[in-house]
């Protein structure tokens, strides 16, 4: 079976999307998402736009919380994860303002803002679906290679890789991708209740062999999914040349 791109995308939303109506949110008790940008996960944000508009869902009791943004970006440029979501997914459905959590580029004190980050995702009882891609070194929101595994949010250095992967973003400039980032760190992620992780293309092939058949290690942040007891990889026929 040929699994297309958009064959990821469809099957994530109507996974996310079965969830979120089995768990039945009110306001009072939430169904809390945690959210991926890039280009993987435009196709499942596509679908779930189309199921709330076809009155199949409503995101109005659900609390989001975005992994990652770059420092130095503000949410009105257009490469900021802030302008990504509002563009892609937020502005699309019914989503309400105070549900929605996406860590301040813009912060000075990048401390408090990742340890904020923390307590708000404590205080409302953890995540219990977090959605994610990978990028071609094997990164988790931007846990970098290298990352501890038991990291929490805080400020990450990009690598030299990542910034060249994500330059397409910034006209292939690579003087203008951001060099410093915030993220939530690899224990954050596993602390979700379900981690669900888009793998698509052959870039990212070698990372979803490291992912899944060698061992538990800090310089591919995604294989710590091994150690999670409801991680999922949905993946494409050429994420799989190297398994
Ligand atoms: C960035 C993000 C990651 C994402 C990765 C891959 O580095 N911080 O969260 O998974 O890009 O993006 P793409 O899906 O565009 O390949």
């Amino acid at each position: 079976v040929i699994i297309t791109e958009k064959n990821i995308g469809d099957w994530a939303a109507v996974y996310v999307a079965k969830k979120i109506l089995d768990a039945k949110p009110t306001a009072e008790k939430p169904f809390v998402l945690g959210l991926p940008t890039g280009g993987t996960p435009l196709a499942m944000y596509k679908r779930l736009i189309q199921f709330y508009q076809d009155g199949i869902i409503s995101f109005e009791n659900v609390v989001t919380f975005n992994m990652d943004e770059y420092v130095g970006l503000s949410p009105a440029n257009d490469q900021s994860y802030h302008y990504y979501m509002y563009e892609n997914f937020f502005k699309h459905i019914d989503a309400k303002e105070e549900n929605i959590n996406i860590l301040n580029g813009l912060a000075t004190d990048y401390k408090k803002e990742c340890e904020d980050y923390e307590a708000k995702i404590k205080a409302i009882g953890g995540i219990d679906l977090f959605l994610g891609g990978i990028g071609p070194d094997g990164h988790i929101a931007f846990n970098e290679p290298g990352s501890s595994l038991s990291s929490r949010t805080r400020d990450k250095e990009l690598t030299m890789d990542t910034i060249i992967a994500n330059a397409r973003f910034f006209g292939g400039d690579i003087d203008r991708v951001p060099k410093l980032s915030l993220t939530v760190g690899v224990g954050t992620i596993l602390d979700a209740k379900e981690v669900l992780i888009m793998v698509n293309g052959h870039n990212k092939a070698r990372a979803l062999h490291h992912a899944v058949e060698q061992g538990v290690n800090h310089m591919w942040t995604i294989s710590a999914l091994q150690l999670h007891p409801k991680g999922i990889i949905v993946s494409d026929e050429a994420a799989c040349t190297e398994l």
